[in-house]
């Protein structure tokens, strides 16, 4: 099956065409997911600005498109000839970013005459394993999904099985590395930033808690952490802030590794799963190995090209949903949850 999938659900605009065959373990191959990038437009509001994502999505869409066909030496018309359904993200996001994608992929659709998914963004992320190194796949697996606007953990009996088992009260992951960064005054996004200091600081040279570690469930939050991190720098004016960042982020990974290793204990996980833009990190992706390792279970990351957010990963989880026969109202559903 060929799939022209489009995401515009936060400041990434994104199209890719992706080939997808096989149900049990089904197989992804990335023709082309070409990411036009927001960031310098939203960089000097420290974060993400949803009128100006909204005309810049607007604007690159089209430049997308024509860029991909030409990719792929065809006419957008020959392009689209060949194929068999268009996939768009309809939330979770910015109600005005996810309105543009929809409203972009429904005339696509209406003057090609192709069937239209709407898709799960966190499905997106989930599935985006799909396209690593997956030699393994067993079940039951832990699924840990961390971005900018959602950390959960969940439980995957199948592919297309799961239930959430815990998840963020407060800020997520990514929001919290985001505004850790702003506090530092490293640019936006600040994940990426904090990574980059964190390797020239000293993580145990500041105690930070590690929220609701020691609690039973399997819930997140972060918004303590970072509130923590905002009274230590207002009490120490002259800090390192490769140690502050280092120190940050030991708290924040090893939080989300105590509670993802205590639910593959619980429920006798034999591989874990990790999606979303923080697992770009690479702390917490080699943290999340050698606990792997040592449990003697399977660890599959996302390729590095389907990290942070991309169309690719929302044509695999609109293969998925396909399989699932799974459908979805074509509106933008900015709070759209799994
Ligand atoms: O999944 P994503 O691209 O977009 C959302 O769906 O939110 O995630 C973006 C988030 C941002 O908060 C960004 O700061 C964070 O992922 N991020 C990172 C890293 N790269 C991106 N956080 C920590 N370390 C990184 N290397
Ligand atoms: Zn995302």
């Amino acid at each position: 099956m060929n799939i022209l999938a489009i995401e515009t659900s936060c400041d990434e605009t994104s199209i890719a065409l992706i080939e997808a065959r096989g149900d049990k373990l089904p197989s992804f191959v990335i023709h082309a997911n070409l990411v036009s990038s927001q960031i310098k437009i939203h960089r000097p509001f420290g974060g993400v600005v949803p009128n100006l994502a909204k005309r810049e999505h607007i604007k690159n869409l089209p430049i997308l498109l024509k860029r991909l066909s030409k990719r792929q030496g065809q006419e957008t018309k020959t392009l689209m000839k060949n194929i068999d359904m268009i996939a768009v993200t309809v939330g979770p996001g910015l109600e005005p970013a996810l309105w543009t994608g929809i409203n972009f992929a429904k005339e696509l659709a209406k003057e090609y005459k192709k069937p239209l998914l709407g898709t799960n963004h966190l499905e997106g992320h989930l599935y985006s394993f799909l396209f690593g190194n997956k030699k393994t796949v067993s079940f039951p697996a832990v699924g840990l999904i961390v971005s900018g606007g959602h950390t959960m953990l969940l439980l995957m009996t199948s592919l297309t099985k799961w239930k959430k088992i815990g998840e963020t009260r407060d800020d997520a992951i990514g929001e919290a590395y985001d505004k850790v960064a702003r506090m530092l005054e490293l640019p936006y996004p600040g994940g990426p930033e904090v990574e980059r200091a964190a390797k020239m600081g000293n993580p145990t040279s500041i105690e930070f808690p590690r929220p609701m570690l020691d609690q039973k469930n399997y819930d997140f939050s972060f918004s303590g952490l970072k509130t923590s991190v905002l009274y230590y720098l207002r009490d120490h004016v002259s800090h390192k802030k490769e140690d502050v960042a280092a120190s940050f982020q030991a708290a924040a990974i090893e939080t989300l590794i105590g509670k993802t290793m205590r639910a593959v204990k619980e429920y006798g996980a034999k591989m874990i799963l990790i999606g979303g833009g923080v697992a770009a990190n690479k702390s917490l992706t080699n943290a999340l190995k050698k606990a792997c390792k040592k449990e003697g279970i399977a660890f599959i990351p996302p390729a590095r090209n389907v990290i942070t957010d991309n169309a690719a990963m929302i044509g695999a989880s609109a293969y998925m949903n396909t399989l699932q026969k799974k459908k979805r109202r074509i509106v933008a559903q900015s709070n759209l949850n799994l």
